[in-house]
């Protein structure tokens, strides 16, 4: 019975879509209603694309953001510390994987967008080329670029692409966890000896720019955004996804007892904005040209990881060969 109301329910989309006076109608009523586009919907191959990419992106700096805190693994300084950080480089890597299969939803194969990663035709975020070089950097990778992340995301639970949108409503769980361990991490280091906070401070002052280009460049210089915005896609601006965060910040730095190494941080009565000091954008392009200081660590590991994973991969694909011989052959008794 639930299969039959299944079927009919199918079946009355399928008539809904064929009735449409065409993709492109259906998709603008889509866009209009601020509904969702389904993986077997019609799409502009503009949209598909953009998504593709935006969707690669993302899951590929899930996997590459998994290295500078995979390097702690070993040097955390506790067992439930180790324990906490292990969880949450694992989280990074399901990240990963529920993004590369929303992309593949719209045709592109995960093979591929790996090759593309790993021949270095593909783009992640520039954040992941810094390097780690203290413990109190896991607090502040957690506390101020998960928490990027999350406003970045939070929105994005809403997008316009029903598989995008769907996956990112459990990775947003798992980050507002990965936030509170980086503050926590903080918190405990303000409150130790001189040195540890100095540490901590120190590690707030390294992240706190780049965790503010995360958002990329300026709306007058993101000629990508208004489109994507358009498809429901993006629903806020870079500078306003910017200016919350930095609001965001600004309140819990005090619980920490520690400071934002930016003096032009003030709120704007008028525009209802958090404003910030500059920002260097020539060091933005620069990272992301692949020239920023762990770009080709980064890569070289990646490629590394990919290599020894040949085997891995040839026995899923041979145990997956089977099975479906096996079952064929069942099949075939059964007849
Ligand atoms: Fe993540
Ligand atoms: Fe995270």
């Amino acid at each position: 019975m639930v299969q039959n109301l299944q079927a009919v329910s199918d079946s009355q989309s399928e008539q809904v879509r064929e009735s449409a006076a065409s993709g492109q109608a259906y998709f603008d009523r889509i866009m209009a209603e601020d509904s969702r586009i389904e993986p077997r919907d019609w799409m502009p191959e503009a949209y598909r694309r953009t998504l593709v990419r935006q969707i690669s992106q993302h899951a590929h700096s899930e996997i590459i953001g998994m290295q500078p805190e995979a390097n702690w693994i070993t040097r955390a300084p506790s067992l439930k510390r180790k324990a906490i950080l292990m969880a949450k480089v694992q989280d990074e890597a399901g990240h990963g994987l529920y993004l590369y299969s929303a992309a593949e939803t719209l045709g592109t194969p995960r093979q591929k967008m790996t090759e593309d990663l790993i021949a270095g035709n593909a783009r992640y975020s520039s954040i992941f080329n810094y390097p780690a070089v203290s413990w109190a950097d896991m607090g502040a990778i957690g506390w101020l670029v998960d928490g990027a992340a999350i406003c970045n995301q939070v929105p994005l639970c809403r997008a316009s692409y029903g598989p995008y949108g769907r996956a990112m409503v459990r990775v947003c769980k798992e980050e507002s966890f990965h936030q509170r361990q980086g503050f926590e991490i903080l918190l405990e280091l303000a409150n130790g000896t001189p040195e540890q906070k100095q540490m901590a401070q120190d590690a707030v002052n390294r992240w706190y720019a780049p965790s503010l280009m995360m958002f990329g460049p300026p709306d007058d210089d993101s000629p990508n955004s208004k489109q994507s915005m358009a498809w429901n896609i993006k629903r806020f601006s870079n500078d306003e996804l910017r200016s919350r965060f930095v609001g965001m910040m600004v309140e819990q730095v005090e619980v920490l007892g520690l400071t934002l190494p930016d003096s032009e941080i003030r709120f704007n009565e008028e525009t209802k904005m958090w404003e910030h000091g500059p920002l260097d954008w020539n060091e933005f392009r620069e990272v992301l040209a692949g020239r920023g200081p762990c770009n080709a660590q980064r890569m070289e590991r990646r490629r590394e990881a990919h290599e020894n994973g040949a085997w891995v991969r040839e026995a899923a694909a041979e145990y997956a060969r089977k099975t479906a011989a096996w079952s064929a052959e069942a099949a075939g008794v059964a007849s």
